[in-house]
């Protein structure tokens, strides 16, 4: 996809004053990784070092999940990362329903640019968006859904796993199927 198309989509969101978020932001978390990628990955919000950093998944929870990506053999290059909500809430709480609606659309462009056959959504908040508002995390992590042209799940949130470690082992074998079924429509 063209170069200019993802540059303006990315003034976009810097400029963007559809929601109060833009007023206490450092930087604008527009997303990172592959262009091309063939899975997408898409978590809930910026958090602080993101916000410092205006990249998604630098922090705590960002590091824990390239372990996964690196155990898979899926690293954070090879596939594409953003967030439903490109500006930080204040305190990290959980984004408003107006936040997400006044965000959405800029998702929605970059899914159009990138293009991917596998969307991951990286916890409850995003399964809710993206797949269906009654998503329950913990019944359905892991369960695939067919929407359009994606194919897409949830997994547990990394933020999620730092707090239970329990969690851990079902997270390890989701990610692993993922990347089985990556690796299945790539041939
Ligand atoms: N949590 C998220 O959902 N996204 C990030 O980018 C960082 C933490």
């Amino acid at each position: 996809m063209s170069e200019k198309a993802w540059k303006e989509l990315e003034e976009k969101c810097i400029l963007c004053k559809n929601c109060k978020l833009c007023e206490t932001k450092t930087n604008t978390v527009f997303g990172t990784g592959d262009k091309n990628a063939n899975v997408m990955f898409v978590g809930e919000a910026p958090g602080e070092q993101e916000d410092l950093q205006g990249e998604p998944f630098v922090g705590a929870s960002g590091k824990l999940l390239d372990k996964y990506l690196t155990v898979i053999d899926m690293p954070r290059q090879s596939v594409y990362i953003a967030n439903i909500l490109k500006c930080r809430p204040p305190h990290n709480r959980d984004p408003l329903p107006e936040e997400e609606d006044a965000c959405i659309e800029h998702l929605r462009q970059q899914l159009k640019l990138v293009d991917p056959k596998i969307i991951v959504c990286l916890g409850r908040v995003a399964a809710k968006r993206i797949i269906k508002p009654d998503f329950k995390i913990t019944a359905e992590h892991g369960k695939w859904f067919e929407k359009g042209k994606y194919l897409m799940c949830a997994v547990y949130h990394p933020s999620a796993l730092l707090r239970d470690l329990s969690k851990r082992k079902e997270m390890l074998s989701d990610m692993f199927e993922i990347k089985k079924k990556a690796d299945e429509l790539n041939k």
